[in-house]
């Protein structure tokens, strides 16, 4: 077969936080997660098919053009694990090229984008599902989670549940689920605008990260609390209850955070800049009421959340008080909700 396949597929952020894997499975989540998509924070991959050369499969990897070897070992490691359920792999070269809208180095993880759209891709070559049903974007979403968990949520538009759950009919370990539910207007249009502190490479990546919740003393109790946010956020999320919004989805992320804080060995990810825009945040809310709130993911930067409505004031706040705090004064906004697209 020759094929030349290409999507774009945004980032997403979690509001309930993946953080730990189940013993003895592969990739599959100690908790349940969701997340929003970041429809301005995209990956775009092209893929492309042809028979194989040599006896075993050959894999080249570009990102923004420039061939990437040291990023093929765990593209093959992906590839191997998605080969049970894509067996065409084993027959065929790749030549994978991947570019993100965002600046590189600016700390912002982009492999959820990157393994989505690169699992879209892979499902469409393999010609057996109608592309966008509901079974092709669950394959694309398992074949995407043994990429990277967090990747496993980005092959929706609508927010993603990721992870076995009760409180969801249909949700599973393996792919993540549309959350179909109608969201309320309160919380159905907000951004995200990510203050990047730190571009640098992370001091624990997130895989090593999970890991230490195998021995860590407080494992039990966040999966718990990460099943009762859960459940609390997909009502609120329904009558729109922005005040406890807000208070859950800044829990998960300080959550997240101890949990690094009180590993073995222990380490910290947030910077003194981490913390003086988190307090900045309380401060104008306090004086403005504006629903605006944050969270974090496994590094520096602050995602700053908020409700579109006010993006005005909002950029205004970030112009005058938080920019100071951003190396190079670098942020990036996007809107949520966007969907992959086939290009
Ligand atoms: C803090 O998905 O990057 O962003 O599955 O090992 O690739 P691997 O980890 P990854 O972990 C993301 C953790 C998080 C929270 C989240 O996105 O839910």
């Amino acid at each position: 077969m020759n094929k030349s396949i290409t999507y774009s597929c945004p980032s997403n952020i979690a509001l309930v936080k993946y953080w730990g894997k189940k013993e003895g499975g592969v990739q599959l989540p100690a908790n349940a997660s969701i997340s929003w998509s970041l429809s301005d924070l995209r990956a775009t991959t092209t893929v492309q098919v042809s028979p194989k050369k040599a006896a075993s499969p050959q894999l080249a990897f570009l990102l923004d053009g420039i061939p990437k070897p040291s990023f093929e070992p765990k593209i093959n490691n992906f590839l191997k694990r998605i080969e049970p359920v894509l067996p065409f792999l084993g027959e065929v070269d790749l030549h994978i090229s991947s570019m993100n809208n965002f600046p590189h180095g600016a700390g912002i993880a982009s492999s959820a984008a990157g393994f989505g759209a690169m699992a879209m891709a892979l499902v469409e070559a393999e010609g057996q599902l109608e592309i966008g049903s509901a079974a092709f974007l669950q394959k694309a979403s398992f074949c995407a989670r043994l990429g990277s968990g967090s990747a496993s949520r980005s092959v929706y538009g609508e927010p993603a549940i990721w992870g076995l759950t009760q409180s969801y009919n249909g949700s599973s370990d393996e792919y993540a689920v549309p959350f179909t539910a109608d969201i309320h207007s309160d919380l159905s249009n907000w951004m995200d605008a990510v203050m990047i502190v730190d571009a640098g490479e992370k001091s624990v990546s997130s895989t090593e990260g999970h890991a230490l919740l195998s021995e860590h003393a407080y494992a039990e109790s966040r999966f718990d609390q990460a099943q009762k946010n859960l459940n609390e956020i997909l009502s609120v999320l329904q009558t729109g209850e922005v005040e406890r919004f807000i208070a859950l989805v800044e829990s998960e992320a300080l959550q997240l955070h101890a949990m690094m804080m009180s590993s073995i060995p222990y380490y910290m990810l947030m910077r003194p800049h981490t913390i003086s825009i988190i307090q900045e945040i309380w401060n104008y809310r306090r004086e403005t009421s504006l629903p605006i709130c944050f969270t974090l993911d496994a590094g520096a930067n602050v995602h700053v959340l908020f409700d579109a409505r006010y993006q005005e004031d909002i950029q205004n706040f970030i112009n005058t008080r938080l920019l100071s705090y951003c190396q190079n004064g670098l942020y990036l906004c996007s809107a949520t909700g966007g969907k992959p697209e086939k290009l």
